[in-house]
């Protein structure tokens, strides 16, 4: 079996997930190859934890991809570094970058990101990892299968801000229909404190609806219903589907000791279950979808070794599906900046809420900047979350 090397750019929460996601790979032909991260902690906790050799930890992320000639490229840093990272990963021609989500701060950014990966042949995928989930694969088949009929309507009813919590959920949504077009978005937002998310602005609440080529339409309450958080609700001609997540017993997840884990096992996202249930004339009552388990995030690794070696082309992470979510969420903020409804595609290159906030367009009640995730950065990086990078 064809063995591969990864680096890991920031040894934070989500890049213990992703590490576990590619040891999780059957037959294991990926290696922690290296990592970096400026917190040096972080990064000696993440290479005793994961073992990888001290010769091979980094400070500074360029020196790792210079020195190292990865065969992968793992972005796992904060939303307002994806960019950055991913287009210095794209120049030293990795096989291919697997970002995380949101896949950047604006659409600009996106595309750029799109076009260094174009131009210099590396393969990106933005890691939205639950359509990967077992049981909403075969989601994803059922409604194919008319199990709801024609789907009229997705709701998404998650309580987080939009380009962290409720990105998953507008990714959800495409993959279930098969990533019809967005036609356009009309959307609100509140933002009573000045709250940031990982650095970046972020708002109180957003209620939103995109309208989909097929005639379905996303409707998107973020903060405001609280009900399948990490999941939807799809509302069809002939039926309704539930999708949810829960996760295996606590007990059963491995721990992140001795590493520092102010949010708990971050395993959890690994052993993450994906619930669907659905309801039609003929079902007499919900029916519950089961299918035998696996770990998303291994599923999504596997799918990066596949497009590499060709057996995939429409890869369900790759980076258009997550540019879509991207185009979808700024125009549901260019909308709420313009007070119109916004046809795709969006010509606004920069963050509509972010340029709101700087241009005082969304004065706060309560004035203050704060971190809303302040409790789980250490040392003194509590400094750089004031500003943004
Ligand atoms: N897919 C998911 O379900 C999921 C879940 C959680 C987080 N995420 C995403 O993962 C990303 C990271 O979030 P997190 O919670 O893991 O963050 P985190 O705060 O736990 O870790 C960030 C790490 O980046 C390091 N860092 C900062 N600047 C750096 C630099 N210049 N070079 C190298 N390292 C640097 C920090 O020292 C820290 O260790 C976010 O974009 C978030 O949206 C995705």
């Amino acid at each position: 079996m064809t063995s591969y090397r990864t680096g890991i750019i920031a040894c934070g929460i989500i890049a213990r997930v992703h590490a576990r996601g590619w040891q999780g790979v059957q037959g294991c032909p990926t290696r922690i190859g290296a990592i970096a991260d400026t917190n040096p902690d972080a990064l000696r906790e993440f290479g005793d934890f994961f073992g990888v050799g001290v010769e091979h930890r980094y400070a500074d992320y360029r020196e790792m991809l210079d020195r190292e000639g990865l065969d992968f490229v793992d972005v796992c840093s904060w939303h307002q570094q994806h960019a950055e990272m991913v287009i210095a990963a794209a120049a030293r021609r990795p096989k291919a970058i697997i970002c995380q989500k949101p896949m950047a701060v604006d659409l600009g950014e996106a595309d750029a990101m799109l076009t260094a990966c174009e131009r210099n042949g590396v393969k990106l995928l933005i890691a939205y990892q639950r359509p990967h989930h077992a049981t909403w694969l075969k989601a994803r088949d059922l409604i194919r299968q008319g199990v709801v009929g024609r789907v009229t309507q997705i709701q998404l009813e998650e309580g987080g801000n939009l380009l962290n919590t409720n990105s998953h959920n507008i990714r959800l949504a495409l993959f279930l229909m098969d990533e019809p077009q967005v036609e356009w978005a009309l959307g609100a937002v509140e933002r009573t404190t000045d709250q940031v998310e990982r650095g970046l602005p972020a708002e109180d609440a957003c209620l939103g609806v995109a309208g989909c080529d097929n005639g379905a339409a996303i409707f998107i309450q973020g903060n405001l219903t609280r009900g399948l958080g990490q999941g939807c609700r799809v509302i069809g001609s002939h039926g309704i589907m539930e999708l949810d997540t829960t996760y295996h017993p606590e007990s059963a997840i491995p721990s992140d000791a001795p590493m520092y884990m102010p949010e708990g096992l971050s395993a959890r996202y690994n052993y993450e279950i994906g619930t669907v249930r659905y309801l039609n004339g003929s079902t007499n009552g919900w029916q519950e979808v089961i299918a035998p388990w696996h770990d998303c995030w291994s599923h999504q690794c596997q799918e990066v070794i596949d497009w590499v070696e060709g057996r995939v082309e429409q890869p369900i992470s790759g980076a258009a599906r997550g540019r879509a979510v991207q185009e979808i969420m700024m125009a549901l903020f260019e909308s709420a900046r313009k007070r119109q409804r916004i046809y795709l595609p969006l010509k606004t290159r920069v963050n509509p809420l972010k340029l709101m906030v700087e241009d005082g367009e969304l004065p706060v009640e309560w004035p203050g900047r704060y971190e809303r995730r302040a409790g789980l950065v250490r040392g003194e990086a509590m400094s750089w979350h004031q500003e943004p990078l």
